[in-house]
């Protein structure tokens, strides 16, 4: 019988984002805390019948249907150039595969979905070429490395916790874990906003932000210190491109979040809240309106092989 790989990775929030002038390369550098939240995507992998390609199975009954239908399941999916990537670093052919995936994160709504897919792939393709090739598993750093060509958010998808993004926010600085719980209300969109988009927005609006040192965050004491410390450079640029989001954010601080705030690029609103029972209940209220509403805790670990 084939054996079955199963692998799962985080959703990210990034609890401060700052970034800079659209740089040579095409990409912002960014100063990022980011935090990975108990929001998984799941991916399962089995050896396909020789010949028959990569095939992708993408599902998730907590979603939209529009957000399960927005995922591709050609090779423009960031799972399928994944595999073709991961095996091309090894020199290998590219595998047979039967892929499932089981998406609990919002699509193009600023919390790695995608990445969190990638990250979840790399970790199962490393199991798979071992067992199948008996190539070296790659360590965590080599995988980010393969990630970083993939997403730059993939390699703290793999790493998890909570952490520091530098660069394109794909080199990461991993920081001990925040003392405390914390519980978040995920307010998903019905349309997506694409990355570049929303970068460009801000490169229209344009900034003058001086990145600040993060390296204490892990010494943040409570939810209320937490949320005063929150921002995010790309929230203008999601309120120009989206109005309504702006709404959100102020009905979810009257209904009673610490704080609420577009989750990197939008439009994904994640809302802190100092417990569980308050955010379900924002939550509910919410799901009572036609939104789509989650609630997800805070930290997670990174990627890692569910057995
Ligand atoms: O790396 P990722 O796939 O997330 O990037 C998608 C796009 O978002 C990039 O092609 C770039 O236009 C933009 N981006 C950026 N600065 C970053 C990360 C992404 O301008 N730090």
């Amino acid at each position: 019988m084939n054996r079955i790989i199963r692998a799962s990775a985080p959703a990210k929030v990034n609890l401060v984002f700052e970034v800079g002038q659209l740089a040579a390369d095409g990409y912002h550098p960014v100063n990022s805390l980011f935090l990975a939240l108990e929001l998984r995507e799941e991916l399962t992998l089995v050896k396909g019948e020789a010949g028959t390609g990569i095939s992708i199975y993408v599902h998730g009954a907590e979603l939209p249907e529009a957000h399960i239908n927005a995922v591709p399941t050609d090779q423009s999916n960031l799972v399928h150039k994944t595999a073709v990537l991961f095996a091309q670093k090894l020199g290998k052919q590219i595998p047979d595969l039967q892929i499932d995936i089981r998406k609990r994160i919002p699509v193009a709504g600023g919390m790695a979905g995608g990445s969190a897919d990638a990250a979840a792939m790399l970790v199962a393709m490393n199991e798979f070429m071992h067992l199948e090739h008996g190539t070296p598993n790659l360590t965590i750093e080599e995988l980010a490395a393969i990630g970083a060509e993939l997403g730059s958010d993939v390699p703290f998808c793999l790493y998890g916790g909570m952490a520091i993004g530098t660069g394109r926010g794909e080199v990461i600085t991993a920081l001990s874990n925040l003392a405390f719980e914390t519980n978040w209300l995920l307010c998903a969109s019905s349309k997506g906003l694409s990355t570049p988009t929303v970068y460009a927005a801000f490169d229209e609006i344009g900034s003058h932000t001086v990145f600040t040192d993060l390296t204490d965050a892990s010494a943040i004491a409570s939810a209320h210190e937490l949320g005063q410390r929150m921002s995010n450079d790309l929230e203008q640029a999601a309120f120009r491109l989206m109005p309504t989001l702006s709404e959100l954010v102020d009905q979810l601080e009257q209904l009673g979040a610490i704080r609420a705030m577009v989750s990197g690029s939008g439009p994904t609103i994640a809302a802190l809240f100092d417990s569980e029972a308050k955010a379900v209940e924002v939550s509910n209220l919410l799901k009572s309106q036609g939104l789509v509403a989650l609630t997800a805790k805070g930290q997670a670990l990174g990627a890692r092989l569910d057995g």
